[in-house]
């Protein structure tokens, strides 16, 4: 009814026909018009006597903005026949305003999955512009009693009885924070601001991927008021439903401050009016939900704002504005260059420190990530041997004491404690924010200047401070203050907070192990310039994402010192390590991702970057036992240090290693030649099939990969088809991919048509008057797709070939050793038992060794007299490693784990399978498995596989992508890969899969 008669009016006053549909809105109703003539418009129609009452200002607003040198879009306002802007309708009996604006083409912020802080940093930008080209413009209007405006917000305190008692404890603070800082929040500038930069009235580009801020439409809320309110709303629902909204809010505050610089004293206000915002937002909401209880618009971001309210509640204050400050570009601490200054006129020495020492310099000790002096995770939580590394280390350096560690990114914070959510995945507190001196437990440490007692406590816990001493010092008329950890508990019992220590008083004394958390005895030293409300502990790691902000709130401590060898090093910079890549390095060696990964250590299913970020590894079958396993790597450093040499000689690591290969192969299957890579066990293989056969005539799968040797290429046509590639040998017959799911034969049953492929390609080698020398396949076809092979179709091919007097060839490079789950190698899934088997990658967990095992018939028939000498294949330390890395497997039950976990993954895929229409297929057996993705049209979805692996490495998850149309979503991970880590696997997907790129129908 309303809408015919607004069609109606809109026909009469604008010439406008078109269909009308109806939008949210607070007071205004609000209609799209999709206009026959093809333009799209909004239509307002304003009641409301207060709104009626701006449309005058908000037109000079929008006419003013437009004539500015604003670059960013505005709601263009559409006139009327005569002219005007606006037209007086009459809506059964009531006076309306009757406007048109021209449609702004785009989503809403709210509709936009995922937001991403290049988005946000442009919200930030955009508002600051348009706040900028507001300077100066002023209207009687703009300077109104209104609800919405931030500096009246204390109307609210009327309305606290809509609130229950723990809603009152997250509001009450903000009220009273801002009735404390109004006299200096009422000085701070001002001017006309949009006032309601609010998820629904942002326009955001159709761009899925790095979609960019359009405009803002909705000037309704526009006032005269302090110009940071404008930013604290963009903020308050910028981060709106985030893990972290004080590093969300970051970007839209450092886009805001490019284009509108804002000053010191208004970002001390921010986080306040942030947490008001919320207030003025939850109390509308309960006043509306009480009256028009029907209206869902009037309350639509309530719940997601108590979310925010009660997690801003947590956030502390001083350190929010600290880090506002960051993303302005000042010092996070205001007082930081007064500090600086003032130390550098100080004289501190090591000796001041630590009396009885009588050292005065440091010998640095590199305990960062990429550290190789502090070995694997067994290793540096072995304290005994750290501790013994230590004394080592201390008997070559007897004049220097042993430290280091300021903004280190340490692998040593293993603990959970150390782990925070963030909106990229759990995040781990790994920078080192103080000095570490490693010396013997009961070392005295004294006083480098006058200072009072703050706290003195035992922090007890495993990887806890144990005593813990932090001094207040003042410096010109400030403060600052130092931090002591890992001292014995004992010696600081006597201070109380507030005492008085003159400097070179005794603080206390290290600590041993049992008394201080489980270190190594050390101290751990740290300067703060606040103590941000802390009272019984402060950290001392933080996470490398949050590390500019708290260097500047935790100077370095060699500040003090000013010793050389504690000078701040950078490590090798990433752009410098990928420069001299692309130019001396082969330049077909692809590298991964955009911004490539430093990875410099590993452990279990984990890659640790030079950062400390850790990433889970969903990819690497070579650390086939997990990265890095301490059992494999000391087997391997074992043998090292006695022997390497080659086979010609006797030893019984060889030995053992074939054996503990053969016992895991069936019956027949037990001769064994060591070689050093997946390619030339391969390349081996084939040389065995012709010398055996006298043919070079082979079988193999389309889109197969068996190598990088020339004739492994020669049997690849995922390589020799593919970019680059040569085309298909002669001597190489190919049958299609026997892909039960997309091949040339699909559904259950289709072995056999498979099978006769492969007789199809005998008979046509036998047409040419040649015979067959072998067939070479993989279990599940990996490049391919991660496809296993149809049922029935290995026994009846491997028929086929013996038929024909070829060998039969498993490539398990991929799939063997226990990765199945429920068989240790991936024929005897389908129940053959190949004639030579070819392995590679999981055999050394990353050590290059590899292996090819076959029947005693073959290996005396390729025995024909020419030797078969390779330097470095079966050397004791490959055959060491070799033989561990089984032994790991079988002791810590790997290939069960594979098992159990592979199927719950599997079947919780294909749960997510119905949810995701995307997802095609879900395939696999144990830890080796395949998502496809497609259209409903099955077309492949190469880009949206691409995006799956790329945000999901954003979210600290590496995933590759395969398959002949690169639509597949690979998982093979370390076989010690977890049921929690599967999970959290399952959830980034799903959270992924939800966003705009992936779950926009695909109608392709
Ligand atoms: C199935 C298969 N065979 C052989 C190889 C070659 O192994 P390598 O890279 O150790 O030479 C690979 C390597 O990815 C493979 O996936």
């Amino acid at each position: 009814m309303e809408s015919n008669e607004i069609s109606s009016h809109l026909a009469q006053h604008f010439s406008l026909q078109g269909t009308l549909s109806p939008l949210a809105g607070e007071l205004d109703l609000n209609y799209k018009l999709d206009a026959d003539q093809g333009d799209r418009f909004i239509v307002k129609v304003s009641r409301d006597p207060e709104t009626i009452a701006s449309i005058p200002f908000q037109e000079a607003l929008l006419l003013h903005l437009k004539n500015s040198d604003f670059k960013g879009k505005i709601p263009a306002i559409i006139p009327n026949l005569k002219g005007s802007y606006k037209s007086a309708i009459d809506m059964n009996g009531v006076v309306c305003v009757l406007r048109v604006f021209q449609w702004m083409d785009g989503r809403l912020w709210a509709k936009t999955n995922p937001v991403l802080s290049d988005l946000r940093h442009g919200l930030g930008n955009h508002l600051g512009q348009i706040t900028q080209n507001l300077q100066g413009f002023t209207h009687p209007f703009a300077h109104r009693n209104f609800e919405w405006d931030l500096s009246q917000c204390l109307w609210v305190t009327e309305h606290l009885h809509l609130f229950n008692a723990s809603e009152l404890a997250l509001i009450n603070p903000f009220i009273n924070a801002f009735k404390t800082h109004q006299k200096a929040y009422n000085t701070l500038p001002k001017s006309v601001i949009h006032n309601d930069a609010n998820d629904h009235n942002i326009i955001v580009s159709h761009a899925l991927i790095q979609p960019e801020i359009i405009g803002l439409i909705d000037y309704g809320d526009a006032c005269y008021s302090q110009t940071i309110n404008d930013l604290a709303i963009a903020c308050t629902y910028g981060i709106m439903d985030t893990e972290n909204p004080l590093a969300a809010c970051l970007p839209i505050i450092k886009g805001y401050h490019e284009s509108n610089p804002l000053s010191e004293q208004e970002l001390l206000h921010l986080f306040h009016l942030i947490g008001m915002r919320l207030v003025v937002s939850l109390t509308k909401a309960a006043m509306n939900k009480k009256e028009h209880p029907e209206n869902k618009y009037l309350f639509i971001s309530e719940k997601p704002a108590w979310k925010l309210l009660e997690k801003w509640s947590g956030v502390n204050a001083k350190l929010a504005y600290y880090a506002f400050r960051k993303a302005c570009n000042y010092k996070a601490h205001p007082n930081l260059t007064k500090f600086e200054a003032w130390v550098k006129k100080q004289s501190f020495s090591l000796s001041h420190l630590f009396p009885d020492q009588k050292k005065q310099d440091a010998i640095h000790l590199d305990l960062s990530v990429s550290s190789l002096w502090i070995e694997n995770e067994a290793a540096f939580n072995d304290l005994t041997y750290f501790q013994y590394k230590i004394e080592r280390l201390q008997e070559t350096h007897p004049n220097k004491i042993i430290a280091g560690g300021y903004l280190e990114p340490r692998p040593l914070y293993t603990s959970e404690d150390y782990d925070i959510p963030s909106d990229q995945g759990p995040i781990n507190r790994c920078v080192h924010l103080g000095v570490d001196f490693w010396l013997p437990s009961k070392t005295p440490v004294h006083a480098l200047l006058d200072g009072t007692v703050v706290m003195a406590l035992d922090r007890k816990g495993e990887k806890e401070y144990g005593g813990f001493v932090i001094l207040e010092h003042r410096f010109s008329n400030d403060s600052f203050y130092t931090l002591y950890g890992h001292l014995d508990p004992a010696s600081i019992a006597a201070h109380k907070v507030g005492d008085a220590l003159k400097k070179d008083a005794l603080i206390g004394k290290l600590g041993s192990k049992e008394n201080n958390g489980n270190w190594a005895p050390h101290l751990h030293f740290q300067i703060l310039l606040d103590l941000l409300d802390y009272t019984e502990d402060f950290p001392g790691v933080q996470t490398y994402q949050s590390q500019e902000l708290w260097a500047d709130l935790c100077p370095d401590p060699n500040q003090m010192f000013q010793l050389k060898s504690l000078k701040l090093q950078i490590k090798g910079a990433q752009k410098d390590l990928l420069d001299y890549r692309k130019k001396h390095l082969g330049k077909s060696m692809s590298i991964q991702y955009q911004e490539p990964l430093n990875i410099v250590r590993g452990h279990g299913a984990y890659l640790i970057d030079q950062n400390g970020q850790k990433y889970l590894d969903t990819v690497n079958n070579v650390a086939h036992v997990g990265h890095e396993h301490p059992r494999v790597v000391k087997a391997g450093q074992q043998q090292m240090a006695v022997l390497n040499t080659n086979t010609r000689y006797l030893h019984s690591n060889l030995n053992k290693a074939a054996k503990a290969l053969i016992d895991t192969l069936p019956k027949g299957l037990e001769v064994v030649h060591f070689v050093n890579s997946g390619s030339e066990a391969n390349e081996l293989a084939l040389r065995m099939a012709y010398t055996l056969t006298g043919s070079k005539e082979v079988i193999a799968s389309e889109h197969g990969y068996h190598g990088n040797t020339n004739t492994t290429i020669g049997v690849s046509s995922y390589k020799f088809n593919g970019k680059g590639g040569q085309g298909q040998p002669e001597n190489t017959h190919l049958i299609p991919m026997p892909d039960a799911f997309r091949g040339n034969y699909r559904g259950e049953n289709t072995g056999s048509l498979y099978a006769q492929e492969v007789q199809k390609a005998i008979a046509s080698i036998h047409e040419q008057g040649k015979t067959l020398g072998g067939f070479i396949i993989e279990p599940i076809i990996s490049c391919g797709g991660q496809v296993p092979l149809p049922k029935d179709f290995l026994p009846l091919a491997y028929q086929a070939v013996r038929a024909a007097g070829g060998l039969c060839i498993s490539d398990e490079v991929q799939t063997g050793c226990g990765r199945m789950g429920t068989h240790f190698w991936g024929f005897e899934l389908y129940g053959v038992i190949p004639d030579i088997v070819t392995i590679g990658k999981p055999l050394g967990n990353g050590h290059p060794v590899a292996a090819v095992v076959c029947t005693q018939e073959v290996a005396q028939k390729f025995a024909n007299g020419m030797e078969f000498f390779n330097t470095f294949g079966g050397n004791p330390v490959s055959c060491a490693i070799a033989s561990e890395t089984l032994s790991v497997i079988k002791e810590e039950k790997l290939q069960e784990n594979a098992k159990q976990v592979g199927r719950y993954l599997i079947q919780a895929l294909k749960a997510l399978q119905k949810d995701f229409p995307i997802i095609k297929d879900v395939r696999g057996h144990g830890l080796f498995v395949g998502i496809e993705l497609l259209s409903d049209q099955q077309t492949p979805l190469a880009k949206e596989a691409e995006y799956l692996a790329n945000r999901m490495k954003d979210l600290g998850i590496l995933m590759s992508t395969d398959g002949p149309d690169h639509n597949v979503l690979k998982i093979k991970p370390p076989m010690v890969f977890s049921f929690e880590q599967a999970n959290r696997l399952l959830q980034s997907l799903r959270k992924i899969l939800k966003e705009d790129f992936l779950s926009v129908p695909k109608t392709l």
